[in-house]
């Protein structure tokens, strides 16, 4: 072979090394791109769940990731005007989602984009909603807690958040499901805000005032930690957050007696607004003021076993009821 023949044959190789390339790098392209979640509708029953569970209304914005013919939206605008957008990977899909929205009266409240979920902007939202898989789920998790403000409702069809315990949870009976028992689960998130840190504040006035501390660890919307009245360790419990909602309780011992204390408020920055009944006779409810002299982070990596295990109050409500 001669220094031409050489460079020619060294030309094509490096071509077709290039076409290679090119059509791999199209490939991983191609995949990114293609569906991570079958097409399988809402009934209309869970549908109806769904938006009841999140408490869908006329001031929400509602972001349905994986849209398909758009029903979910579509039905919120309807029923209640809310507005709000569906991304779907198939555009066949979005096409009939545009189309059903004309049908219905409702396209100047909702939009339908053919976009893949993974790099839609859904910071705007009140409410998302999805039908998509456990695995899909958990990659959107992280980016839940990063976009969305607290107090946004994410509800999901069927599929849970792993660790992420629901705030709220429905079953819906569903006849023909085309796969797994006769049922559809219905789970509901409210995006904790984030309370993690030292909170201070006194309760009482003159010989009777005391000073209160709350360290406060926090994963997903569960809060624990360690509390002290008066410089006396006191008992923490029922920890909790609601969106910016945040309720615990806490028994302290104050003059030879266990005073139950029921704290209530709204977290906003460094300081909490709220309530306290105080359990000893005669019962009384106080104006609750705390500061946050210490920040802490919220937890959302957590694996099953490491989040703190909490009795939400409704199920205490439900066992007490049962037992009447
Ligand atoms: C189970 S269906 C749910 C449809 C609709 N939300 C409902 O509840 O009736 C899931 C939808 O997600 C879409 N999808 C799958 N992967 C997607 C992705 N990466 N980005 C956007 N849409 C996707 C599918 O095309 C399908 O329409």
């Amino acid at each position: 072979m001669n220094l031409r023949e050489y460079e020619s044959w060294g030309l094509k190789i490096s071509t077709v090394l290039w076409l290679i390339l090119v059509l791999a790098s199209a490939a991983v392209a191609g995949r990114a791109y293609a569906a991570d979640v079958p097409y399988v509708p809402t009934p209309a029953n869970v549908v109806d769940t769904m938006l009841n569970l999140g408490k869908v209304g006329p001031d929400d914005y509602l972001i349905d990731l994986g849209s398909g013919d758009g029903r979910i939206v579509i039905a919120a605008a309807q029923r209640f005007g809310t507005r709000g957008f569906g991304v779907d990977i198939d555009g066949a899909l979005v096409s009939e989602a545009q189309r059903e929205a004309q049908k219905q009266g409702v396209a100047d409240k909702v939009a339908f984009y053919a976009r893949n979920l993974f790099v839609t902007d859904i910071s705007k939202a009140s409410v998302v909603t999805m039908y998509l898989l456990p695995q899909v789920n958990l990659r959107l998790r992280p980016r839940l807690f990063t976009e969305l403000k607290p107090g946004t409702r994410v509800v999901s069809h069927d599929f849970d958040m792993d660790s992420w315990k629901p705030d709220d949870r429905v079953t819906v009976p569903v006849p023909d499901k085309p796969y797994g028992e006769p049922k559809s689960e219905v789970y509901l998130w409210i995006i904790p805000a984030n309370a993690a840190g030292t909170w201070r504040w006194r309760l009482g006035a003159g010989a009777a005032a005391r000073d209160y501390e709350v360290v406060l660890e926090q994963t997903f919307q569960i809060l624990s930690g360690r509390a002290t009245v008066g410089a006396q360790p006191a008992q923490l419990g029922n920890a909790r957050m609601r969106g910016e909602a945040i309720e615990f309780a806490l028994v302290a011992r104050i003059d030879g007696r266990d005073v139950r204390h029921e704290f209530s408020g709204r977290v906003s920055g460094d300081a909490i607004t709220g309530t306290v009944a105080v359990r000893v006779a005669p019962s009384q409810r106080l104006e609750w003021n705390a500061t946050r002299v210490a920040r802490g982070k919220m937890t959302i990596e957590a694996s099953a076993r490491s989040v703190p295990d909490f009795v939400p109050a409704h199920t205490l409500r439900k066992i007490y009821i049962a037992q009447e």
